[in-house]
């Protein structure tokens, strides 16, 4: 299989250019795919998400999306999938909610390794398991882009938790291997989708299981998604989306305080706000104080359980961006 990019590829760097991508590939993929069925696990991140919609454009319902919510998504992000692809796009999409038998398996475990690990591996299980249900299935779609065939010799990201069965022996549908980051953004737009859904930072696919720290509790959970929401909320409203990568964790320990004159103890609310180019050296954005006291504010009191709010000024080196 060829994988390295063709010299001769213009960058797609507008409308026009993104059109002209979107053009060939539905073409290509319907020479390659005829009348079979193709699967994708589309968890809503820019890259799948983009796959998604092009292939829908090129084969409509062959198209069988399965997005497995793991219950470690950030607020609202599972209704985004179903309400864009499910409603508006009208796509073959299978909704798993996983968030019982995710967080079951990940009680009481600690360690962040082993808790990427069952991440992982249950992700697996699911999708073949859905994948076992269908009949038919001939081809496996993946947002894999150039970036990870570089970086990692082809197989997409190799922490992802959308790495997929390795034994599942289907051809692959391969669409934007060959796009760089910027160029995949600009094919989703041109495709129609949402900006927001676009243009999202980063996300780590354990999600928000690395960033409930320690051993994952339903309740400390439940703070940490409502604080991250009022932290995008507030970077958004304030014009500070620009920024690589922003969000909030959840230590596993309580400190003293007071709510409505009484004792409350509750858990503090980490900040950290990052830019970086290539995620191996990262920059702390300046956060005005005023968007810091609005936040502060926002969360001790509208979040269940969480008492204080504390910003991370560590750069990488010496912290690594995610804490755990
Ligand atoms: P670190 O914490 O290593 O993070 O400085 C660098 C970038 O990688 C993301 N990250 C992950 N992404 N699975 C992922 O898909 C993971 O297990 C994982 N761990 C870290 C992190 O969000 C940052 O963008």
């Amino acid at each position: 299989m060829n994988n390295v990019r063709p010299e001769t590829m213009e960058r797609i760097t507008t409308p026009a250019l993104a059109k002209t991508f979107i053009e060939e590939q539905v073409a290509e993929v319907r020479a390659q795919v005829g009348d079979k069925k193709v699967l994708l696990a589309l968890s809503g991140g820019v890259d799948s998400s983009v796959v998604a919609a092009l292939l829908i454009k090129a084969i409509g319902k062959q198209l069988v999306c399965v997005h497995v919510n793991h219950g470690l998504m950030r607020k609202g992000e599972s209704e985004d999938v179903i309400k864009v692809f499910g409603e508006e796009l009208d796509a073959n999409l299978i909704y798993v909610d996983a968030t019982d038998r995710y967080l079951d398996l990940l009680a009481g475990v600690a360690d962040p390794e082993k808790k990427r690990k069952i991440i992982g591996e249950e992700f697996i299980k699911i999708f073949d398991e859905e994948a076992a249900k269908l009949e038919g299935i001939s081809f496996l779609a993946q947002g894999t882009i150039y970036p990870d065939i570089i970086e990692s010799k082809g197989v997409k990201a190799h922490h992802n938790v959308g790495g997929l069965p390795e034994e599942m022996e289907m051809e692959l549908v391969e669409p934007l291997k060959f796009l760089y980051k910027d160029e995949v953004r600009v094919v989703g737009e041109a495709l129609g989708l949402p900006h927001a859904m676009v243009y999202r930072q980063p996300f780590p696919g354990p999600g928000l299981g690395v960033r409930c720290l320690g051993a994952i509790t339903r309740d400390r959970l439940a703070a940490l998604r409502e604080a991250d929401a009022i932290l995008r909320e507030e970077f958004d409203k304030n014009g500070l989306n620009h920024v690589w990568q922003y969000f909030v964790a959840v230590p596993d320990f309580k400190s003293v305080g007071v709510r409505d004159g009484k004792r409350y103890e509750g858990w503090p609310a980490i900040i950290r706000a990052v830019n970086t180019v290539d995620a191996m050296t990262a920059t702390i954005e300046e956060i005005p104080y005023a968007v810091l006291h609005r936040i502060t504010e926002r969360i001790t009191h509208e979040v269940e359980g969480i008492n204080r709010v504390c910003m991370d000024l560590t750069p990488k080196p010496i912290g690594t961006i995610e804490w755990e």
